[in-house]
């Protein structure tokens, strides 16, 4: 595989299922802490398990959303290059989280993942460690149903028009946060369902696009690199995201604009978040409404469940990994 081979072939043919090889090895390395009270522990071992597996992919990556910029983040910090084929292989971007949810880890709670999206080289935003608001609706609606420039009251009662029911009907699923009291009230006021999940809103926006979970909307404020990885799942399996960054001082601002971005109150779809092709991989760590978690099982077998899909195709891949002598 060398630069010349188209990136196109490389993102369908190689990379595709060596994503999972990926989110796999961040999310058995992140279990042994699962339960543990330590954060920090099991986001490190994520870490170094994610940033093992992404050096042995031939390619020449660029981490465009990683653990923090170089000086707080000794591994896969924005702009650390990963691969084994750096300057000669094709020239992917990468968003990663190798441990969405460690508060989740430590206290083995539901939907913690090991997540990433690849992409050809600019097309995903490079969105700087703030907050971003978010709302996102699954598919099956007519394009800009759902806008965060309207009140959730008003997104609410559209989803309700064109799904055929009462606004009361709708769920809503939004992070357990003191900040979001307004918007829960509000919601609660509408007589909506609310479900509020206590971290991990890269799995809460994508229970959207999945019927099972009975949930029509997401709202409120998360994690902007956690929205790019959301937006890119989307992109693969359909659904709207709108997103719109949060600054809370001129050091998060003057952040935003070293990474390229200049209108800082710009709303972002889906689509303007994670351009062209890309491929979307997470590795459940703890059960949740995505994914299985790892189980450590007896005599050494480990059991995973991933997902990968990609934008191009729409081909969402399931895929049950059965692991002996990882310990
Ligand atoms: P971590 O894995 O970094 O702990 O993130 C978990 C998470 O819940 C994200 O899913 C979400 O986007 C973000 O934290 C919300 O941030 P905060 O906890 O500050 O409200």
């Amino acid at each position: 595989m060398t630069s010349a081979t188209p990136v196109s072939h490389v993102l369908d043919r190689v990379l595709v299922l060596e994503m999972v090889r990926v989110t796999e090895a961040a999310a058995i390395s992140a279990s042994k802490l699962i339960g543990r009270g330590d954060e920090k522990a099991a986001d490190a071992a994520a870490v170094e398990a994610m940033r093992a597996a992404l050096n042995e992919l031939a390619m020449d990556g660029t981490v465009v959303i990683g653990e923090g910029e170089r000086d707080e983040a000794p591994m896969l910090y924005i702009g650390e290059k990963v691969g084994s084929a750096i300057g000669s292989g094709p020239k992917i971007d990468i968003a990663l989280d190798p441990l969405e949810g460690t508060t989740i880890t430590a206290k083995a709670g539901p939907n913690a993942l090991a997540v990433l999206a690849v992409a050809e080289e600019g097309n995903l935003l490079n969105a700087p460690d703030v907050y971003m608001d978010k709302l996102a609706v699954g598919p099956g609606y007519a394009e800009g149903i759902i806008d965060l420039a309207k009140s959730p009251t008003e997104n609410v009662k559209a989803v309700a028009a064109a799904k055929g029911v009462a606004p009361h009907e709708i769920i809503v699923c939004v992070l357990d946060r003191p900040r979001h009291a307004d918007l829960i009230a509000e919601l609660r006021g509408l007589g909506c369902g609310v479900v509020l999940i206590g971290d991990g809103d890269v799995a809460g926006v994508i229970a959207v696009t999945n019927p099972d979970t009975t949930i029509d909307l997401y709202m409120g404020q998360g994690g902007a690199p956690e929205g790019v990885l959301a937006a890119a799942a989307l992109r693969c399996v359909g659904g709207q995201f709108n997103g719109r960054l949060v600054f809370r001082n001129e050091d998060e601002r003057a952040r935003a604009r070293k990474w390229g971005i200049e209108d800082l109150n710009r709303i972002y779809t889906r689509d303007e978040l994670a351009k062209g092709d890309c491929i979307f991989a997470a590795t459940g760590v703890t059960d949740g409404s995505l994914l299985k978690g790892v189980k450590r099982l007896r005599d050494g077998l480990i059991t995973t469940q991933s997902v990968v899909m990609r934008a191009s195709s729409g081909t969402v891949r399931w895929v049950s990994g059965e692991h002996r002598n990882k310990r």
